[in-house]
Parts: structure tokens; C-alpha cells; sequence
């Protein structure tokens, strides 16, 4: 893992949405992967900048969505649909035929998550997965003691997860407690991974990630065993890393390339 620290969310965000636009320009049929939450909004912002002032172009794009909530319609304003529109569809030029997200009210969920891991393969696999992590070490809705091995399905969330996206929801009771999400080992299947983030509460998730060991307790812990994962975090992420230094040091070396 290649970690990349920032003094604040807004810089690590430049840089990450940086590397997605330069992905965009060397293949304009990339495939990404997207992720929803408060995290990559600061990304999703400066894309659609370079979109609107620099020309940054998305026609040739294909788009897989990491998760959904489960028995949320795309039109509820809670919905990872709804958050896709408002923060980055609606102010880039995506074909939405080529946007792909876990439908929350599909009826029969085991083929509906067959059908997306089918339509990622005939799309060529996702070229540049971007991530956040949540403060149990989720990623996607990937909770602790899931399968290394796991592909998209149904995902009961935990009460740590609920609580933490209540911020988001008029209440706790209003937070669903199923979901769809790719699972550990369709999300390693990316070509490269961009993981975002930011703030103190996600410190000790973070550290766990990157210094502890691979285990199923802290699903992102399995980015270990992924060749191409770069990591963006603001000072109050990294603050629980040992080996701020050498990543620091790393870092620069890279920045003198
Ligand atoms: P957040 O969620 O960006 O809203 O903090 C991150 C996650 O749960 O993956």
C-alpha cells in the first residue's frame, strides 16, 4: 500500500481526483468504480470542476457503484442513487446507460448481484476502484467478518454502521439494516484502488488497515494482498500510523519523480 498524506481533506482530495482525471485522459473508456458517503464528495466536486473548466471528458466512461441500501428506492433521497445524481452524474457528462448501481428493490437479489459482478467482467473489469473506509473498516458495506472471498450480495449492517450513517438520515430507526455491496473479493479485482480518508474517527480503522494484520475483522485489511492500492489521508486519519516517516519520506521521493 502506498500511503499519501495531507494537512487537510481538500488537498488529498485534489491530488486523488487528480490521478482519476489523469486515468480518464490516458483511457477514455475506463471503468471506474465509485464510492458514496461523505468522504469522496470533495473529489467528486473537483472532477466535475475539471469537467465544467477543463474539458475533463466522462462520455467514453463506464461507472460500477460500490453499494446500495437494500429496499430503498433510487428515487428516496437517501439512496446511493439519489447521492450518485445530486454529487456527480448530474455535473459531468456520464452516458447514464453506462452508470451502474446495485438496485436497493431488485426482487430477486442473488441473481440481480450475479447479473452486476456479470456486467462488470463484460465491461472489462474496473480499472481504478475508489474507496472510503469506515470507522469498523468496512469497505463498500463490506462489514467486519466478512469473507475475504466474498463477491456482491446481500450484507446485513452492523449497529456501528447504522449508527454512524444516522448522521445522514432524519433518525437512527430511519437507517435500512440490509444492503447490497460488491463484495472484498469482486472490490480486489480492480486494477488499482484509490482509498479516501479523513478525520480522527477514522484513525484507528486506518491504522488497523495498513500496519495491522490481514484479518477478517477489518475487511480493509485485505488491501494488503492488492498490488496497486494508494491511500489519501488528512492528519487526524493518520494520526495512529507508526510509520508517518517513512511514508512521508516515501512520499516525497515520489513527488521528486
Ligand atoms: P463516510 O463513510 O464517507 O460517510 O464516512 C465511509 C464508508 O462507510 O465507507
Amino acid at each position: 500500500m502506498r500511503v499519501f498524506l495531507y494537512s487537510d481533506e481538500q488537498a488529498a482530495s485534489v491530488e486523488a481526483a487528480r490521478q482519476v482525471a489523469a486515468l480518464v485522459r490516458r483511457k477514455p473508456a475506463a471503468v471506474l468504480g465509485l464510492a458514496t458517503g461523505g468522504t469522496p464528495l470533495a473529489l467528486y466536486k473537483e472532477l466535475i470542476r475539471q469537467h465544467g473548466q477543463e474539458g475533463l471528458d466522462f462520455s467514453g466512461c463506464t461507472t460500477f457503484n460500490l453499494d446500495e441500501y437494500a429496499g430503498l428506492a433510487p428515487s428516496h433521497p437517501m439512496s446511493y442513487h439519489h447521492y450518485m445524481r445530486e454529487n456527480f452524474f448530474e455535473g459531468v457528462n456520464l452516458p447514464a446507460e453506462r452508470t451502474n448501481i446495485p438496485d436497493g428493490l431488485a426482487e430477486d437479489i442473488p441473481a440481480h448481484c450475479a447479473d452486476y459482478e456479470a456486467k462488470i467482467h463484460s465491461a472489462g473489469g474496473v480499472d481504478l476502484q475508489i474507496l472510503g473506509l469506515g470507522s469498523d473498516g468496512h469497505i463498500g458495506f463490506n462489514e467486519p467478518t466478512s469473507s475475504l472471498g466474498s463477491r456482491t450480495r446481500f450484507q446485513t449492517l452492523t449497529e456501528n454502521t447504522r449508527t454512524d450513517n444516522a448522521r445522514y438520515f432524519a433518525s437512527l430507526e430511519e437507517v435500512p439494516r440490509h444492503a447490497i455491496t460488491m463484495g472484498i473479493a469482486t472490490i480486489l479485482e480492480a486494477r488499482e484502488i484509490i482509498l479516501l480518508a479523513f478525520g480522527a474517527a477514522k484513525a484507528a480503522a486506518v491504522a488497523s488497515m495498513i500496519e495491522g494484520p490481514l484479518a477478517a475483522m477489518v475487511p480493509a485489511s485485505a488491501l494488503q494482498l492488492h498490488p496497486a492500492v494508494r491511500v489519501f489521508l488528512d492528519e487526524g486519519a493518520a494520526s495512529l500510523l507508526t510509520k508517518k516517516d517513512y511514508y512521508r519520506y516515501l512520499q516525497q521521493q515520489c513527488a521528486g519523480q
